[in-house]
């Protein structure tokens, strides 16, 4: 499916409401990798030369990337047929924005701003909206005031915030507290205006999409095993960054919703274009195969540098299962949608290690938990973990309208579960939809779901 403009973002707090329907038949290409799309845009605006993007993620996350780098004096365009086009600013060096950067409902854009803007000697003001307001910022704040930014923030460190870059940042060798690639990439981006080696150790491997794509411009990027499980990456600073072409995959996390949605519903049979496969961000399928998901891989191979694959789902019986911690970082995006698969399958799914997961764009355990509940699935819920009672194929009750706060995944996984509860299901706002996947209802309904954004639960 391609898009010659971004899809109009529905008015303030519109309803959405799903229902049960027919199978889910037919072929689809979600929207670009987010994680992808919105390096491609930054990192092709501090390269030298020309960067091309083809399938860029024309959602709002990223498409507020592109302003911002507009802001800081890249040229950021979009031809016809969806080329984009980056002339980088190289070694001219970004310029002072003349007023506040807002970067809307985007984590990654906020960490991965403060990092490449904490290693420019000019002061940027970073906001976005009430999500992004309250999410924490002193896991990136934390490392690069180590490597001599500074930064004013609200309370606990939130945006509004203001980065004192220095032009001459220290090198520094980090472990991070938590798996997370935002963090990663945040010390990376500051690394290449330091003079030496930046080195940040992960306890868990998390997505490289910022190592592949920095090694691609130019940058010596050196990845080892810390020999615990976990990865220690070295950045050589002050490469000279050359653009280049960067095709992006669909992203596998939006393609989790049609995914889970034709594996629950009876008589379903789909193929997904395209798919990303870093076997950092697999996680959910292999979740869903351990479930007895019934999943074809199909048409394997590299583009773009990446491992991309078409995935044929068929309708099947899901059983519960255990899901390992350590799979967390490789499927963090997808934990909603499989607590939805988890609804419909026979037996209990155990789910550790999601404290990650409350500090999201919401408290996604806290929130799938009150949904879930609300809709009547059977779960159990600590700091951490969740425990989730199928319906062994029997939908909820559902008929209940769930509150998204301002959660593009929350919507569009209770959106799915709709698709299978015996009642419709309603989420009180489908704008933030737009952020990571603007064409979601009109891609569901071309497979044949009843998804209505702006209709009433009856
Ligand atoms: C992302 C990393 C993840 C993920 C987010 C995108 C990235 O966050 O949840 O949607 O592009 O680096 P964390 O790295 O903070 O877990």
């Amino acid at each position: 499916m391609s898009h010659d403009s971004p899809a109009p973002r529905p008015g303030p707090s519109s309803q959405g409401t799903a229902r049960r329907a027919g199978p889910l038949k037919g072929t689809c290409r979600v929207p670009g990798d987010k994680s992808i799309s919105h390096r491609a845009l930054m990192f092709g605006g501090i390269a030298g030369g020309t960067t091309t993007v083809s399938g860029l993620l024309e959602g709002e996350d990223v498409l507020g990337t592109a302003a911002a780098m507009r802001a800081l004096g890249a040229r950021v365009e979009r031809s016809q047929g969806g080329l984009w086009t980056v002339e980088g600013v190289g070694a001219a060096r970004l310029r002072e924005p003349e007023d506040v950067v807002d970067l809307g409902n985007s984590g990654t854009g906020a960490r991965l701003f403060a990092g490449l803007l904490a290693g420019q000697p000019f002061t940027t003001i970073l906001t976005g909206d009430a999500s992004l307001r309250k999410r924490p910022m002193a896991r990136v704040t934390d490392p690069l005031s180590s490597m001599g930014a500074r930064f004013e923030g609200r309370s606990g460190g939130r945006l509004p915030m203001a980065i004192v870059g220095t032009g001459t940042p220290e090198a520094i060798h980090y472990r991070l507290p938590v798996a997370s690639a935002q963090v990663k990439s945040a010390v990376m981006l500051c690394g290449l205006a330091a003079e030496g080696v930046t080195t940040v150790e992960e306890p868990e491997p998390t997505r490289d999409h910022t190592e592949n794509m920095l090694r691609h411009f130019g940058a010596t990027v050196v990845v080892a095993d810390n020999g615990a499980g976990g990865r220690i990456v070295t950045l050589e600073g002050r490469p000279a960054l050359t653009g280049g072409h960067i095709t992006v995959p669909a992203d596998p996390s939006s393609a989790a919703f049609p995914l889970v949605a034709a594996a629950l519903v009876e008589g379903s049979e789909v193929r997904l274009t395209d798919i990303g496969r870093n076997p950092l961000r697999t996680g959910l399928m292999t979740t869903l195969q351990e479930m007895g998901a019934d999943l074809g891989i199909e048409n394997e191979r590299i583009d773009g540098g990446e491992p991309i694959a078409d995935i044929v789902v068929r309708h099947s019986a899901l059983k519960g299962v255990e899901v390992p911690p350590e799979r967390a970082p490789s499927m963090i995006d997808e934990y909603p949608v499989l607590m939805v698969a988890a609804a419909l399958a026979e037996g209990k799914t155990v789910m550790r290690g999601l404290g990650e997961l409350r500090v999201k764009e919401s408290d996604r355990l806290q929130v799938m938990a009150d949904g879930l509940a609300a809709a009547g699935v059977e779960i159990e819920t600590g700091e951490d973990w969740m425990v989730v009672h199928g319906g062994g194929g029997k939908g909820p009750a559902g008929g209940v309208t769930v509150a998204t706060h301002l959660d593009h995944r929350i919507a569009m996984s209770f959106l799915v579960l709709g698709l299978v509860s015996e009642n419709p299901m309603t989420v009180d706002d489908v704008a933030p939809v737009a952020t990571s996947f603007p064409v979601f209802e009109d891609l569901m309904g071309g497979l044949g779901a009843d998804i209505d954004f702006g209709g009433d639960a009856r």
